[in-house]
Formats: C-alpha cells, structure tokens, sequence
C-alpha cells in the first residue's frame, strides 16, 4: 500500500493538513477570541480592611472607589470594552429590605459615577439584585422563609434608577423575579433613560458555582437557605428557552446565560434559538477551579484560560464575562 492510500479514500482526504503549520490554522479558525469579546467583573468596597485579597479567588481583589478607578483605566487600556461593578458593603447596611440597594449614595452607585467621570468611553454594567444589600443574602425580599416576587420587583425597581441616575450604561438584573426586565424597561423610559440598556442574566442557573463570589461581595454568610426557588433548576434548558423568550419580551437588548462552562450547551441553543447579543459569564467557581489547579501545576494557567474563552466563542457567546479579562486582554496583545 502506498503511502497516499493509506486512508483508504480517495481523494485522501487528510484532516491533518489544514493543521500543519500556525500560519494555516491561522486562516482555518471558525472561532477567533478578541479583546471585543471581554466583560471584566470587579468588586469595590470602601473599607480599608475590606480591600484585600478573596482566599477563595487567589489574584483577585476588592478595590476601594479610587482603586477602581484606577483599575477599570488599566482595564481600558488593554482594550476591554467594559466592566460589571459588585459591591462588598459594610455589613451593619444590610437590612431585610435591602434598602441601601435603593440609596442614591451608596457603594455601587459612587463607583459608577467616579468610574464614568474618569473613563467614559468604557461600559460600565451593574447588576440589578438586592443580595449585596439585604441581611437574608438573597436576591429578593423574604417574607416568612419565601423570596415574594412582585415587593422584590419593586426593589429591584428602584435600585435600577438610582444605578442609572449614577450613570451605569447597562443595566444587569440577576435577580430571577418574574417580570422585572418589564418593569425595570417601563421605569427607565418613564425616567428619561431611554439609552439605558438591560443585559438579563435570563439562564441563571441555581449553582454552587457562585461561592467565592458570595465570599467576595459578603452575601454567603448572611444567606439563609438556598436560591432553588428562584434560579433556574441545573437538569433543564428547555425551560432556559423559555426564560430567554420572556426576557426579549419584556425587553431584554441582551441575555445572558451563567454558569458558563458547565452551560455550554444552554449557549450554544440560545444563540441558535434567538440570535440577538448573548453574553456567557464564567463565575467565580470555574475562576477558581482553573486558577487553583493552574497553581497546583496540574496545567499551563495561560493556555486552560485562553482554551476556556475559545470555548466559550465556539458555542455562541458574543460577550464572556471573566475574572481573567486583563490577564487575556495582554496575552492576547502580545500575540497579536
Ligand atoms: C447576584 C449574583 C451572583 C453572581 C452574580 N450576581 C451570585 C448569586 O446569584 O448568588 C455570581 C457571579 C459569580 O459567581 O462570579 N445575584
């Protein structure tokens, strides 16, 4: 047998060509990762022994006002087109109604307005979710052991206007209650913020995936209970169809499913399903999982990440929310 049939087809067809040289896979790619893909996530906190290290996040950080400041202009100066704010509040604000969410001065809502005056030309996304504020840890106000929808919308409602009064450009509610991207688009026209987009987590999925966030923004110790009742069950994606159909409905310019990397299949049918701008957030436990094995040795940190946000084009996500944007924001500079 010759070496030319040694496939056994004809033509030889050999999927082994178009991979070998760079400069072919180059031109083969169907995916291409880019800085235009990175949303980067960051917390702030305006206490000084707040401002530290998360031990369940190694390399991430809580930043003071002026921190971020500074840390969302390097940010911009790798290109990154924009990023989400999570507030770590003193705990003595936290109450059961999570009224400081709706505090015109508070956390989230002066870091915005610091971040805009220094940087306007970056997005800046908030969420729109009471867990921050509210002494249950949950995202929605609690009545007898029971997130109650619609008070909880009227929460929501209001910590959306007063975001977009400090000058947040999309508006990103996490909070799962029925019917708020409705209510929080009728306020904001009614409000004048007709520019103001919403971003809806419409898949979020009820996951242990989120610890370390809750470490970072405080809310994990407070939480009573789980999120079962609101978050989406992980068995199910028809159902996340339908959550997306709802959202658009209610007018959602964007949705977003998360987790990320254990959801690839819920991506890949949202984008398939609906087409408009799907973002994918890869939340703190997939952080963690790949940087502490990275550190343990168990792979290269800078290819597993790299692999994670292809694989995240791959099915579908026009946008990736992620702890590593910066670090893959300069590797993707250098090669380039
Ligand atoms: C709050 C919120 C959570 C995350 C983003 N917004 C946690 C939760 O729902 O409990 C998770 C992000 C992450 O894990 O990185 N509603």
């Amino acid at each position: 047998m010759t070496a030319a049939s040694a496939t056994g087809a004809f033509p030889h067809t050999r999927m082994r060509r178009n991979r070998r040289h760079d400069w072919l896979r180059r031109i083969a790619a169907e995916n291409t990762l880019s800085v235009n893909d990175l949303i980067w996530p960051l917390f702030v906190s305006d206490r000084a022994e707040d401002c530290v290290g998360i031990p369940t996040m190694p390399g991430v950080v809580r930043y003071d006002v002026p921190g971020a400041v500074a840390a969302v202009g390097r940010a911009k100066a790798l290109g990154i087109p924009a990023v989400c704010l999570f507030p770590s509040i003193d705990p003595k604000l936290k109450t059961p109604d999570a009224r400081e969410a709706a505090n015109p001065d508070n956390l989230v809502c002066r870091a915005v307005r610091a971040i805009k005056a220094a940087h306007p030309e970056i997005g800046v996304i908030c969420d729109v979710a009471l867990d921050p504020f509210n002494s249950d840890g949950h995202d929605g106000i609690v009545r007898d052991g029971y997130v109650i929808n619609d008070e909880s919308i009227a929460a929501l409602v209001s910590q959306a206007l007063v975001q977009a009064a400090a000058g947040c450009d999309v508006l990103a509610p996490s909070d799962m209650m029925d019917g708020r991207v409705r209510a929080i688009r009728a306020a904001l026209d009614e409000s004048g913020f007709l520019d103001v987009g919403i971003l809806a987590y419409s898949a979020k999925y009820c996951s242990a995936f989120y610890g370390p966030f809750r470490d970072a923004v405080g809310s994990g110790g407070a939480l009573k209970g789980d999120k079962k009742t609101y978050q989406m069950d992980p068995a199910n994606t028809d159902e996340a169809l339908r959550e997306v159909a709802l959202d658009i409905a209610e007018g959602a310019d964007m949705v977003m499913v998360k987790p990320g990397m254990p959801y690839l299949d819920v991506l890949y049918r949202v984008k398939e399903t609906f087409g408009l701008p799907t973002v994918c957030y890869q939340v703190s436990g997939e952080y963690a999982m790949l940087r502490v094995a990275a550190d343990a040795g168990c792979f290269d940190y800078r290819k597993i990440v790299l692999e994670s946000l292809t694989a995240f084009k791959r099915a579908g996500a026009d946008g990736i929310i992620t702890y590593f944007a910066c670090e893959a924001a300069a590797w993707l500079k250098e090669t380039a």
